[in-house]
């Protein structure tokens, strides 16, 4: 029986060393970048390929070389760059194919083809037209032939959850004959279940004759939602390889995801006994990296990289994790590479959370007070989805969080066209009576705005996140813009919501810098012309009514 484990890092678990090393081949610039939406181009695969090695992945399929010459010249460029890992391309059981592969990863330091052929008989029948034997001999030919051009050949039999186990384990024994020295079962059309591929792998690994000198792999799509599950139920019948994507990108509903499994076995290393070579703490970076890239965002709620992975609202485990965070965490956000736990303030929340946070922003409200505020705060929550810092700040300083200052926004004019450069202008006023207005030009209209908002308020922003996502539905859906900044050696966060982003932007811009000013991080007088904060342009008391414009 296996040892039990305990989730959280106070648990049995820790300490424990998984004895079996799991190699990790990332198909994320293979059959994640074929997927609709997610192509990339050759710097940014590129790109791409320099983090999965800093993440220390072991295998790297970096394309498929007969794709198209630009896959073709993906593929040779990691190959020459990457020196630490084994650089994968794939090909079909064609000479073209073969050649091709071999030619793009020449100047790999390891290199690997990753032959595949359909196995199923419904891929026999309907899309090879070929008889059981001709597979066999198909896929044992191309191996030959490959196994001259690169270091090591993998061969996948593709569609293998769906093809009969005995045949599957004469092609199999063929392969190995052949040269194959990596044996890869696909769930193709993620069609299988845990128990099932488990005992798949079991049987695979019994009957192919030579299996003790190759290595077993699973690659699992997700079309039912279970191709983690299913790729650690392979690990648990022995697999030694496992292929998989960052934030789980692929064909269809896409492939296991990485970070996933990288991180069941490191929670529970005592109930796999496996572990891999992955740096966890790169996981969320470069989950992020491939959403900059690709453009499309994770959900919040996905596992291990999601915004809301190590985020609390409801009071009760926010009570929970302020007495110990083992109470509703299983693993710490700095594991993976991803800052602190965040405890959501919102309507579900509690006095504890609110205190805490408020304490870690420097105010200590004593239990008188705390009544009051946590009546204000509630009566905001139920107006607001989500309270952000700014909001805590008005409310303990007695202010008004609907109309906190002390600048605020009262002009916004963006021009940008495609090719060039933007500019934006932006009227301020002050609650020091001060009215000003700026322009800036800037690398699109967000960077536009954030200079203009710079000048006029005489506070560097130096931008290290931003994050833009809708909070509504429609054509004319409410955005919020998250921005995180550095600021006197602080991290400081701001929110704006509008149905224009670079609205939203500059609200948010504006937050960061109201706070800053009333922390008293900023010079208070810098609004004042004299400080050369940039000749304002407009002058609200002469220009009478503030009146919003945007152009863009
Ligand atoms: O899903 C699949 O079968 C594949 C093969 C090429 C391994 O991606
Ligand atoms: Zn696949």
């Amino acid at each position: 029986m296996k040892p039990q484990d305990h989730p959280t890092d106070e648990n049995s678990d820790v300490g424990f060393v998984a004895a079996e090393r799991l190699r990790i081949f990332d198909t994320t610039l293979r059959d994640g970048e074929q997927a609709p939406g997610f192509s990339m181009d050759r710097r940014a695969k590129l790109r791409m390929a320099h983090a999965l090695e800093a993440l220390g992945v072991d295998i790297i399929e970096a394309g498929f070389p007969s794709a198209s010459p630009d896959d073709f010249a993906s593929v040779a460029e990691i190959a020459r760059v990457l020196r630490e890992l084994t650089v994968c391309g794939l090909a079909r059981c064609h000479d073209n194919d073969i050649d091709a592969c071999g030619r793009a990863l020449a100047s790999a330091r390891h290199s690997r083809i990753h032959l595949f052929l359909s196995t199923s008989p419904l891929h026999r029948e309907h899309k090879l037209n070929m008889s059981k034997q001709q597979v066999i001999d198909t896929a044992c030919a191309a191996i030959e032939r490959a196994k001259a051009l690169c270091h090591e050949v993998e061969f996948s039999a593709e569609d293998a959850m769906r093809t009969e186990p005995e045949y599957l384990v004469e092609v199999f024994s063929a392969a190995v004959a052949a040269g194959a020295t990596t044996l890869n079962a696909p769930d193709t059309v993620g069609y299988t279940t845990p128990a099932e591929i488990a005992e798949r792998f079991a049987y695979l690994r019994q009957h192919v004759r030579g299996a003790e000198h190759v290595v077993f792999s699973s690659h699992c799509h997700d079309d039912l939602g279970m191709a983690v599950a299913n790729s650690l139920a392979a690990v648990s019948a022995g697999a030694r390889q496992v292929e998989c994507t960052i934030n789980g990108i692929g064909e269809r509903a896409g492939n296991a995801s990485l970070e996933e499994i990288v991180m069941a076995l490191r929670v529970r290393p005592a109930y796999y006994g496996a572990d891999t070579g992955i740096d966890a703490r790169k996981l969320y970076p470069t989950s992020r990296l491939l959403t900059q890239l690709t453009g499309q965002a994770v959900p919040r709620n996905k596992a291990v990289v999601g915004e809301n992975a190590f985020a609390h609202e409801s009071g009760i485990h926010q009570h929970g994790m302020i007495k110990h965070r083992g109470t509703y965490e299983i693993m710490r956000p700095q594991d993976v590479g991803m800052g602190e736990t965040r405890l959501v303030l919102g309507k579900h929340s509690g006095r504890h959370a609110l205190r805490q946070r408020l304490q870690s922003m420097g105010h200590e409200i004593d239990e008188a007070e705390m009544d009051s505020v946590f009546a204000r705060f509630k009566a905001l929550a139920d107006k607001k989805r989500e309270i952000h810092d700014e909001d805590l700040e008005a409310i303990a300083l007695g202010l008004d969080p609907e109309a906190i200052g002390p600048w605020r926004l009262v002009q916004l004019n963006t021009n940008s066209h495609m090719g060039g450069s933007a500019s934006a202008s932006v009227k301020l006023t002050h609650d020091n009576g001060h009215e000003i207005g700026e322009a800036a030009i800037g690398d699109g209209p967000v960077d536009a705005v954030l200079r203009a908002i710079e000048r006029a308020t005489g506070t560097t922003l130096d931008v290290t996140q931003f994050q833009v996502r809708a909070v509504s539905e429609g054509g004319d859906a409410q955005g919020q813009a998250q921005l995180t900044a550095r600021h006197a050696e602080r991290d400081w966060r701001g929110n704006g919501v509008s149905t224009d982003i670079i609205e939203a932007t500059a609200h948010a811009a504006l937050a960061i810098v109201n706070r800053i000013e009333r922390q008293g991080a900023s010079r208070p007088d810098a609004v004042t012309e004299e400080c050369g904060h940039g000749r304002p342009l407009f002058d609200l008391r002469a220009n009478g009514r503030a009146q919003k414009e945007i152009t863009q």
